[in-house]
This record gives C-alpha cells, structure tokens and sequence, in this order.
C-alpha cells in the first residue's frame, strides 16, 4: 500500500483509543487482521484493500456512544433511528467517523462498508461483503458459529487461487448467506427482533443462487 494510504490508516490507529476501550480494541484489531488477510486473498486493489483496511479499523467507533448520543447523531444527519436498537452504532459510526477523520480518509466506500456492517444491505459492494464477513469471523470470535464459518471460508480460501475472481466471489457470497442465515435464526430462536435490511439481503442473497 502506498505511503500516503499507509499514513491515513496509522491516524486511525493511533486515534481508536479515544474511541475504544481495550476489550472492543482487541474485537477491531481481530476484524483488521481478518479484512488484511481477505484483502490479500482476493487480491483486492490497493484502493479497495484500503478501503475494507479503514473500515475494519472504525467500524465499531460508536459503540461505546450513549444511546442519548447516539440520537443526537441521528437527528444532526436527519437519519430515522432504527427500529432495532443494536444496529444503530452502523449509522452513527459512519456519521462519527467521518466527523473525526474527514472525507479523505472515510471515503464514500469507507461509509458504505461501516453502514452496513451489521445487517448487511441490497447490493453491497465486496468490501462491504468483507468487513460484513470479518466482523462475525475474526479470531476473536469464540462462539461455536463464529468458529465454524471461519474455518469454512478459510480451507475454502485456500483451495482457490486469487484469479479465480468467480469462485472466489461465490464463496464471499456463500459465506454471507451463512452468516445471514445463522443469525436470522439465532434471532428467531431468541425471540429477538431482526432488522428489515437483514431481510431484504436475505432475500437477495437466495434469489441469487
Ligand atoms: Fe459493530
Ligand atoms: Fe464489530
């Protein structure tokens, strides 16, 4: 990556303590290996490996917002907050993070991946689909779920060569749907809500296949 890209994700770096204590440091740090490894994999572009680098890295910088905080980020950017209460910090994140480091370094695609983290949206982009990914399959992620679908996408990972763009985009697709799937279901069982957009990526995903 050239030095100005590396320069911007050292910023975010050195910053993420103001934001993060050390426990939700360690999650972040977890999902930026991950989205590094992934990057490289799929042989992204510098761009893009930039991209879903940064996102990792300020992806969850809201979350340790109170909820009064949290709306009142909302309303400064005219967003609805969303009828499920743990998808809000995709929202404000997005909104905070470029607040704090501005539009160089939280690019658009930046905003896009952290905006739909949680819930996933119709249409996303692979880097999008990699933080989406990185953030339930990290190595920090001890759950039984976390562990098997990790395992899943890397052997995966390393039976197909990186030109291979189609099976490696059907395997990021697939892993999605696992993903989707498992906690649409754990949501269910749970007796919890489940947000719309989850739904609708879904829906996409299956009409997909
Ligand atoms: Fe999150
Ligand atoms: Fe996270």
């Amino acid at each position: 990556m050239n030095a100005v890209r590396e320069a911007r994700l050292s910023l975010i770096r050195e910053r993420l303590p103001l934001y993060e204590d050390a426990k939700r440091l360690e999650h972040t740090v977890g999902v930026y290996k991950e989205c590094q490894w992934l990057a490289k994999k799929f042989g992204l572009s510098e761009e893009d490996s930039y991209t879903v680098c940064a996102a990792a890295l300020l992806h969850d910088i809201a979350k340790n917002l109170s909820h009064g905080q949290a709306l009142e980020i909302c309303e400064r950017y005219g967003v609805q907050p969303p009828a499920v209460p743990a998808v809000m910090h995709q929202y404000t994140g997005a909104f905070l993070a470029r607040e704090v480091f501005g539009e160089e370094i939280v690019t658009d695609a930046v905003c896009s991946a952290i905006l739909c983290h949680t819930t996933g949206k119709v249409g996303m982009t692979v880097t999008d689909k990699m933080l989406f990914v990185a953030d339930f399959t990290e190595a920090g992620r001890k759950y039984r779920s976390c562990r098997d679908i990790r395992e899943y996408l890397h052997s995966e990972c390393e039976k197909i060569n990186k030109n291979e763009k189609t099976a490696l985009s059907r395997l990021l697709n697939d892993t999605v749907k696992r993903i989707v799937g498992f906690t649409v279901t754990y949501l269910i069982e749970k007796g919890k809500p489940i947000d719309a957009d989850m739904i609708l990526t879904w829906n996409e995903i299956v009409s997909e296949n």
